[in-house]
């Protein structure tokens, strides 16, 4: 089901922002998605929650704390509250008035645009959150083997075990930072379930994206902060790599 496209002599590689454009706006606000497509990004990486009255939305921290200028736990606030709250102001007052997306919205505005590499987080906070998601992505008919670029992962590997027997035609990637992970026996075990291997780029060696491969598996490695971390995993030959910076991972420029 994958193309392999190529640039003169260079494969290609899937440049994903993470969070959005995350370097340059704030992260999973439409200001970050709306930058990595003006920077020609090829997937927008972003993180699912659910709230309090059971919106699916697009945040990192299991709290508002960090990006926003309220306090506590998505789990505990209703959408309305979580509306209200400024998204954007805490990384530079010209983004003040960005919002926390809903799933809703993202999907209206990029499915189809770019593509989408959608993180469930923390999904152990929030029992039913991958039939929510299921029922999200069928009611929009994205659940067919033609939507490929849309991507579900997550460190929880029993979240995407339910998530491919709920949407066997989605991609499922399993995200990692664990050594432990990295055997032969854990990689055929992923591969049961998994198209995608995605792990720290600590982990990144050449034999292990060798072994990805041949497990049948793609690999995209995150979080790419530095041109010398872009570089290095351009030399490894993972197939897409996660980056605040998509300006950093650009094979023509080499
Ligand atoms: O896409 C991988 C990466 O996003 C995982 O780490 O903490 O940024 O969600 P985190
Ligand atoms: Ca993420």
């Amino acid at each position: 089901a994958f193309a392999e496209e190529s640039i003169g002599e260079v494969r290609k590689v899937d440049n994903i922002a993470h969070r959005g454009a995350a370097g340059y706006a704030p992260e999973n606000t439409i200001a970050a998605f709306d930058k990595a497509i003006e920077m020609k990004a090829d997937y927008i990486e972003m993180d699912i929650q659910r709230t309090k009255d059971g919106e699916l939305v697009i945040i990192h921290d299991t709290s508002v704390d960090r990006t926003t200028d309220g306090s506590g736990y998505i789990k505990d606030l209703t959408l309305n509250e979580l509306r209200s709250l400024d998204a954007g102001s805490w990384k530079g007052t010209e983004f003040a008035g960005e919002k926390i997306p809903t799933f809703d919205e993202i999907l209206d505005k990029y499915h189809g645009k770019i593509g989408i590499l959608l993180e469930l987080k923390a999904p152990e906070l929030y029992p039913g959150i991958e039939e929510s998601i299921a029922q999200e992505l069928k009611d929009r008919h994205l659940d067919k083997p033609q939507n490929e670029k849309m991507i579900l992962q997550s460190f929880n590997f029993e979240s995407m075990k339910k998530m491919n027997t709920l949407l066997p035609n989605v991609p499922i990637g399993v995200l990692t930072w664990s050594k432990t992970d990295t055997t032969p026996q854990a990689l055929k075990e992923f591969s049961a379930y998994a198209d995608y291997f995605n792990p720290s780029y600590g982990l990144i060696t050449e034999d292990l994206v060798n072994q990805v491969h041949s497990q049948g598996m793609k690999i995209q490695s995150w979080t790419v902060r530095s041109q010398e971390s872009a570089d290095f995993l351009l030399e490894m030959n993972v197939d897409g790599i996660i980056t605040d910076y998509p300006d950093y991972v650009d094979p023509r420029k080499e």
